[in-house]
């Protein structure tokens, strides 16, 4: 979508994984979807330094809302939870320096059973721009899927048309994939800024590895249609949850920078561990995720379980991954010519480890190049032409 927005991928905090619909702030205050949580995300996001590497959306997920529009038909926060309602709260993000989102739904109710927007499409789409609102996202819960064509672009044409820049987060093909069909990409890059397009990511390895292989199959080439203002969204980022191992959470940062895919950490910013934080933070990750270009890196080699993949970066520049899926044993050893991975300048390349930044050497176009790589692990490689 060509509003100027997205032209790297978005970068910030989303409540969904993390938080769900847990709306009990009597019992569990601290937990509960509410202003109180976005307030400490968005202290945190500065306070931590999170804001400084370009985490700056703060974004509100389902059950935000009371159930029922006001008498005008306008949506309203929950009066308990949001007691000074949303504008109030996006004042409280801006005068951080960060943005906020907001979520809702393309059908007649949200996921969670909350007002969606079907036939208040244009007011909602003003409500958010009148509270202040930086990012929409719109789910597809209890809507008809053949409505979807009309429906997303008029939404977003109504926020274009409020005046206000608002990033476009659509969830439309995720729903069309669900249906078993191809979504038409291209469409959906006019008039979307990023899109989910698969399962909502859960807290477990086995999840991202399959949203992974989703996006290594990259079934309608979704992966040619990201650039800048359009990105595919493999969904939120899980480190500082429950489940991964050290090396599992490297996974999905390197992964999620291949993929030019947006940085939405859905965790306790507040209960980090220092290594997972420092992942979060790692500059190089961010530089090549954020590249200008926007090219989606893409899954080049699969030889059982291994992968490699590569995203071409600015200056002919290129990331690559050699990544392990067997999830048994011991590390394994990966073996290329630097040719295969599609490096051919003739004075050659030199190279880093990605997450280091640590000098392996430079290579020439004929030269073999080997990593070791852990179980569920990645080797990720930064190349560079040599001067
Ligand atoms: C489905 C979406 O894919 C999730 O990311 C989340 O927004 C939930 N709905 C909320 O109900």
């Amino acid at each position: 979508l060509d509003n100027g927005l997205a032209l790297t991928p978005p970068m910030g905090w989303l409540s969904w994984e993390r938080y769900r619909c847990n709306i009990d702030c009597v019992n569990d205050p601290d937990n509960c979807i509410s202003e109180k949580l976005y307030m400490k995300m968005a202290d945190l996001l500065v306070s931590e330094g999170y804001k400084d590497k370009g985490y700056i959306y703060v974004n509100i997920d389902d059950c935000w809302m009371e159930k029922q529009r006001d008498s005008n038909g306008s949506l309203v926060a929950d009066r308990q939870r949001f007691p000074h309602g949303i504008k109030w709260l996006a004042d409280y993000v801006h005068a951080k320096g960060l943005k906020l989102g907001i979520y809702e739904d393309m059908g007649t109710y949200t996921c969670g059973g909350y007002p969606g927007s079907e036939f208040y499409l244009q007011q909602d789409a003003q409500t958010f721009a009148l509270w202040g609102i930086d990012s929409v996202k719109l789910d597809g819960c209890y809507g008809d899927i053949g409505d979807f064509a009309y429906g997303y672009p008029a939404m977003s044409n109504f926020m274009n048309r409020t005046g206000r820049p608002m990033l476009f987060s659509c969830s439309w093909p995720a729903y069309i994939v669900f249906n078993g069909q191809i979504p038409d990409y291209k469409t959906i890059a006019d008039y979307c800024n990023i899109w989910r397009n698969y399962r909502d990511i859960e807290d477990s390895w086995d999840s991202v590895s399959d949203i992974i292989r989703f996006y290594g199959n990259d079934t309608g080439n979704f992966s040619m249609v990201a650039g800048p203002g359009n990105f595919n969204d493999p969904d939120m980022l899980i480190l500082g949850d429950y489940s991964l191992s050290y090396d599992q959470q490297k996974v999905q940062m390197a992964m999620w920078a291949i993929m030019a895919s947006p940085l939405f950490i859905s965790s306790d910013l507040g209960n980090i561990q220092p290594e997972t934080k420092a992942l979060l933070l790692n500059d190089n990750i961010i530089r090549i995720n954020q590249d200008p270009l926007g090219i989606q890196g893409r899954r080049i080699m699969k030889n059982g379980d291994i992968e490699i993949w590569t995203r071409t970066l600015i200056n002919k520049g290129m990331a690559f991954a050699f990544l392990n899926m067997n999830y048994g044993g011991g590390p394994s050893k990966v073996t290329v010519t630097i040719s295969s991975l599609g490096l051919n300048a003739p004075f050659g390349y030199n190279i880093v480890e990605g997450f280091s930044g640590q000098s392996v050497g430079t290579f020439k176009p004929q030269d073999n190049f080997s990593a070791t790589v852990d179980p569920s692990g990645v080797w990720l490689g930064i190349a560079s032409v040599s001067p």
